[in-house]
């Protein structure tokens, strides 16, 4: 019932997403003045049980009952409730590279849902995050990439020689940004090499980004960190051709890459853990 309050609560409220949390007020969107809460709150469930009976009823086909474990827990604690080389298969979609703050996001639903006790936990949720946030990283000395990828670093000094005249705001800022979110990404294969038994399957969703102008596929770098990990690439799935909602691409800059024809897409990358 929590999911359900949840999954409706920023369209019963005078927030909005933009794609970013804001008042409606700010986005020139009308009050919210009444909604009907129990009506809504009851299709949602309506539309859970659902769910669930189609589930259940594909469960019902297989041979047996698998159990289920949740672990509310960022991956970084993975070794610390799994046993090492336990996973055949790893299927996931990390932060994209558009500063997305999914804490500041989720505000609402984490304090209406009691999912945290104290706005003190939102820094820890905030250090455990995949990726740091650009107005974190941005003042701070050039970030290194703490592996060796000649070309993601060439990409790397393009964005950080962008609008220079913008000082932190320009490309130093976003490239500390675009090098403290690969290195996330290496220490996350190095992670999860722990966890996938010999030859075990990683599917990972990624979109690719452009940062001050400049094209990022992230796809393909992530891919080639996942090598450096020990990872073989097996395979490259576009699974969506066109994106929208990064909240980082100025419209300026917008309208030049679409002169060049650059579009969002997302691709699931294949991988496959090293054997014995
Ligand atoms: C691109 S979204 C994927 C969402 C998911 N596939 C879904 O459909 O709900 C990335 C997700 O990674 C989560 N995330 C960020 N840092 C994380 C971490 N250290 N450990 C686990 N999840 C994390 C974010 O909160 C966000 O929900």
């Amino acid at each position: 019932m929590q999911v359900a309050l949840g999954s409706i609560l920023i369209g019963i409220s005078n927030y909005t997403y933009e794609p970013s949390l804001c008042r409606r007020k700010s986005a020139g969107k009308e009050k919210v003045e009444y909604a009907d809460v129990l009506s809504l709150f009851k299709n949602k469930l309506e539309q859970m049980r659902a769910d669930i009976s189609l589930l259940q009823k594909h469960m019902s086909q297989l041979g047996r009952r698998p159990s289920v474990q949740i672990y509310n827990s960022s991956y970084k604690m993975a070794k610390e409730v799994l046993p090492p080389h336990c996973a055949d298969i790893l299927i996931t979609s990390p932060p994209y590279l558009n500063n997305y703050h999914y804490i500041r996001n989720t505000r609402p639903h984490l304090h209406w849902l009691s999912l945290i006790e104290s706005s003190a936990e939102l820094k820890r949720m905030e250090n455990e995050s995949f990726g740091r946030f650009w107005q974190s990283v941005r003042s701070l000395p050039p970030i290194q990439l703490s592996f060796d990828l000649p070309q993601l670093n060439d990409l790397l000094s393009l964005i950080r020689e962008k609008t220079p005249e913008k000082g932190v705001y320009g490309g130093s800022g976003w490239a500390n940004y675009a090098a403290a979110y690969f290195n996330d990404c290496h220490e996350f294969f190095g992670i999860m090499r722990g966890l996938m038994k010999s030859k075990g399957r990683l599917i990972i969703v990624i979109g690719n980004s452009i940062l001050q102008g400049v094209h990022v596929e992230t796809d393909r770098y992530l891919s080639e960190i996942a090598y450096l990990q020990g990872f073989a690439v097996r395979g490259r799935h576009e699974v969506r051709k066109k994106r929208t909602g990064s909240s980082i691409i100025g419209s300026s800059i917008r309208h030049e890459m679409n002169r060049s024809h650059v579009n969002l897409y997302e691709a699931a990358i294949e991988l496959e853990a090293p054997g014995d």
